[in-house]
């Protein structure tokens, strides 16, 4: 199917932060996949470098840096980012490996922010560099945030990341609660068996005691070790039963988006809430509305991709917005049904894990 789509305008060659202010590249098209999901969400990856070294993601050492000249400019990803948004895209987070790493990230999240249809700009996070940034970032028009959390233990924090920077994150945390336009302030915490289950109510409590929502994320086999194995998945459902067993009751928030990843849950008088993310033992593929962009430059329709479609190479060698529009619809009309974790042992593993795709 040849989609056609009007003359682009123009090439964005000002530097975030630059003094000229783009135009709209004008594109029509809607990002609408093979089974009539409409992508509204886009993650993009700006660096895959990370300063933690989760277990359930990197590896202790070795992990090769993309090098630098096959990373996206921040001209580069605001052109992207424009065309995405020009084809439908409403929301875009940002994501790493770790995003605060990037020198300048404020004024890349200034230039994204003034993209006029773009509705929710977001940072997923590790936390460490926050106390720091969390004023510049909020200044620069960034609106949400995810940190992630796995553990309110240092000695487990140590041992999950393999980093001793527990206090640092607690700490940029507080910071954010300190700038009322970032909001909600999210927590992710990966869950996993015989690791997770002594956290929970320490967690629903710091969820009572702060505004944070702290959602738990089933582990998936993104680790760049392989060493994911189905027993290790401690499910939404069973955190929410340690909750309720050893803490309090749980109640749906009501009005919830279908196609949003997590179930939310309050308290029964209503302070704190609690979240549930479960790809493993609930997959909410049906109704994914996300794409990526990693860090140099490839659209991956699934975090399970084995396939990417680069736009990094046509970009550098003079496509126009049209050509670029053009590769991002086709990569949607590819976009996979649902990930196979569950269709037996066998399944095919992601094509790089998830430091190198984006969160
Ligand atoms: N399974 C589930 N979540 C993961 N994350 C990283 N690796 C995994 C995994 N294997 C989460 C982190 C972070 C986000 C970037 O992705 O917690 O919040
Ligand atoms: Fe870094 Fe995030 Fe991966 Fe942890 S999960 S190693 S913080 S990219």
């Amino acid at each position: 199917m040849t989609i056609a789509l009007p003359m682009l305008l123009e090439r964005t060659e000002a530097l975030p932060g630059g003094s000229e202010k783009l135009q709209s590249t004008d594109v029509h098209g809607e990002l609408v996949d093979g089974f009539d999901r409409h992508i509204e969400d886009l993650r993009i990856s700006i660096t895959d470098r990370c300063n933690f070294r989760c277990t359930y993601c990197m590896p202790e050492e070795g992990l090769q840096w993309l090098k630098s000249d096959i990373v996206l400019t921040f001209p580069e990803i605001v052109r992207l980012a424009r065309i995405g948004v020009d084809l439908g895209i409403r929301e875009i987070r940002l994501t790493g490996g770790e995003p605060t790493l990037r020198p300048g990230l404020p004024s890349l999240i200034r230039e994204l922010s003034r993209i006029p249809a773009l509705e929710s700009l977001s940072l997923t996070t590790n936390g460490f560099l926050l106390r720091r940034l969390a004023g510049d970032l909020a200044e620069a028009g960034l609106t949400r945030i995810n940190v992630s959390l796995d553990t309110l233990q240092h000695d487990k924090f140590h041992q999950i990341t393999r980093r001793p920077f527990l206090d640092q994150v607690l700490a940029g945390l507080e910071e954010l609660e300190r700038h009322p336009t970032i909001r909600p302030i999210k927590v992710n915490a990966v869950a996993m068996r015989d690791f997770t289950e002594e956290d929970v109510v320490a967690f629903a409590r710091l969820a009572r005691r702060k505004p944070y929502v702290i959602r738990f994320i089933e582990f998936m086999p993104l680790d760049a070790d392989g060493n994911w194995e189905r027993e290790r998945v401690l499910s939404g459902r069973e955190i929410k039963a340690i909750i309720e067993r050893d803490f309090m009751p749980l109640v749906p928030v009501p009005g919830q988006n279908p196609s949003s990843t997590s179930r939310l849950y309050r308290f029964p008088d209503g302070i704190g809430e609690i979240g549930f993310i479960n790809p493993v033992s609930e997959p909410f593929c049906a109704t994914c509305n996300r794409i990526r962009l990693t860090a140099d430059g490839q659209i991956r329709t699934c975090l399970f991709s084995i396939e990417e479609h680069d736009l990094r190479r046509p970009m550098r060698a003079g496509a126009t917005d049209q050509e670029l529009a053009d590769i991002f619809l086709r990569a949607v009309a590819h976009k996979e049904k649902k990930h196979r974790i569950n269709e037996g042992e066998q399944f095919q593993r992601a094509s790089r894990s998830m430091s190198q795709i984006g969160g």
